[in-house]
């Protein structure tokens, strides 16, 4: 069934350039929320990022996806020194680092007189223009039902709801929630608000069931409410025949080349953005270990880490994309030899080598310590031609899906994770064939279009137990 939908995201599905083009936005929201846009009629809310997306925010654009589909966009223009507090002092870093659990608490976060006005008069400020937008559209269309997504928006929905009792309210949280203490990290009336936001939904997502249980658990120990009912675990996906078509593209197919021209026998690879919850220094650490206890493979294996530069604009992610670069420079300067070198670092958004990699690798490295879900770990298995097997953090919510048939790893054992790089490249063909048929099976079998339906069908058993 075809259904009215109002998407509420931080980030929108394309950037407009300078020269008026458009820029498809990456990261998982962004192109899963595209899929939305074939099976439903759809207006999404989103920031305007570029100058010119502010030339064209408080309208309703009429727009066409890539693949014909009609929507429209309704861009938001917010103040620009709200939008820094919103999105570089209270989302990233501070929730971000709460619900991937990176803080360390002996020294950081400061919740100082700071914080207090970028909460005030950043986030809470973005989350009311984005619940305004919302209230606009919905009197254009009163029988819309919203969509919210992730932790940018935590405020908004109550706003909304207060307005709109009878709107159909929907969040997917794209994020781990942690343990109901890491969150006493803020002071009290902000972990209210969050947890107060969310439950104005008629429905809220997760990807795994670890995550929506510590939101239960918290959500009951600090507004004494019980929503498991409004709950559901939808755990996104990819849509397999784009990569089908990508992997066959002419760009992808040059871009492999230049890989098998320059690879070694054995190739590691890594994708992800310059993120802490990524745990790419570790990575780098674990690689090291395993070129100590095995030095007939130096010169025989490398490792490519394709790294997308994200968020520079916040301290913690400035130095963290400076320890990369130190840390490979470190391993390459105590292992390079005669041209060799142990690791190739791209710092780059560039999604055609992404999925050239994805063909080549022998290994996937993907060792977060925390991560929503972590879709390298389903996109790069289903165009993989060399039986590569994949090494896959605990802590992921892949790790749900598909730990059966990964080597699995806990992402601060860097020793354990240099033994799983040895076990995958030990593997026999049989096995790693078997392993990687049942990750492109099982993610065949559970792409987006599922995700999509699972919470759709959430949202109408909670509108039938209204009605009854
Ligand atoms: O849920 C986390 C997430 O929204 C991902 O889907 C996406 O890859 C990433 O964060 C994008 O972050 P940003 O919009 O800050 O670049």
């Amino acid at each position: 069934m075809r259904r009215k939908l109002i998407v509420v995201s931080n980030r929108g599905p394309v950037t407009f350039q300078a020269d008026g083009s458009e820029r498809r936005s990456s990261g998982g929201l962004a192109t899963a929320l595209r899929s939305l846009l074939r099976y439903h009629d759809v207006t999404w809310i989103a920031s305007a990022t570029s100058e010119e997306d502010r030339a064209r925010a408080g309208t309703t654009l009429d727009q066409t996806a890539e693949d014909g589909s009609p929507y429209r966009l309704h861009l938001i223009a917010h103040d620009e020194q709200a939008y820094d507090w919103y999105y570089n002092v209270v989302a990233n870093p501070m929730l971000w680092f709460i619900q991937h659990s990176l803080w360390e608490l002996a020294y950081t976060p400061k919740v100082d007189r700071a914080f207090h006005t970028a909460w005030r008069d950043g986030y809470a400020a973005v989350n009311a223009g984005f619940a305004a937008s919302v209230l606009t559209e919905l009197e254009r269309d009163p029988d819309t039902a919203v969509f919210f997504h992730d932790y940018h928006l935590y405020l908004a929905p109550r706003l909304v709801r207060d307005e709109r009792p009878d709107t159909t309210l929907m969040h997917f949280v794209h994020v781990p929630w942690p343990q109901p203490d890491y969150w006493s990290v803020l002071p009290r009336a902000i972990r209210s608000a969050i947890h107060d936001g969310l439950v104005a939904n008629d429905v809220i997502g997760f990807h795994t069931d670890r995550w929506r249980r510590n939101f239960i658990f918290s959500t009951r120990e600090l507004l004494g409410e019980d929503v498991t009912q409004k709950t559901v675990t939808a755990p996104i996906s990819v849509e397999p025949a784009e990569f089908d078509a990508l992997a066959e593209s002419d760009a992808v197919l040059t871009a492999e080349r230049d890989i098998v021209a320059r690879r070694p026998e054995k190739l590691v690879v890594r994708v992800d953005r310059t993120d802490p919850s990524k745990n790419i220094v570790r990575g780098f650490r674990a690689f090291e270990l395993y070129l100590d206890a095995h030095p007939d493979m130096r010169r025989r294996v490398g490792m490519l880490a394709l790294l997308d530069p994200s968020r520079q604009d916040i301290p913690e992610y400035a130095e963290y994309l400076a320890a990369i670069e130190r840390e490979t420079r470190r391993v390459n300067d105590r292992f390079q030899e005669n041209g060799w070198m142990p690791i190739e670092l791209q710092i780059d958004d560039n999604f055609t080598m992404v999925v050239a990699a994805y063909k080549q690798f022998d290994v996937l490295l993907v060792n977060a310590i925390f991560d929503g879900m972590n879709l390298v770990a389903k996109e790069a298995p289903l165009v993989n031609t060399r039986d590569g097997a994949v090494v896959l953090s605990e802590n992921t919510g892949a790790h749900a899906e598909l730990g059966e048939w990964a080597l699995n790893v806990n992402p601060f054992d860097v020793a354990g994770q240099a033994e799983a790089i040895h076990e995958a490249l030990s593997l026999d063909l049989g096995e790693r064939r078997r392993r990687l048929e049942a990750i492109q099976e099982y993610v065949r079998g559970h792409d987006v279009s599922r995700w999509i339906e699972l919470q759709l069908a959430a949202l109408d058993r909670v509108s039938a137990t209204a009605r009854r």
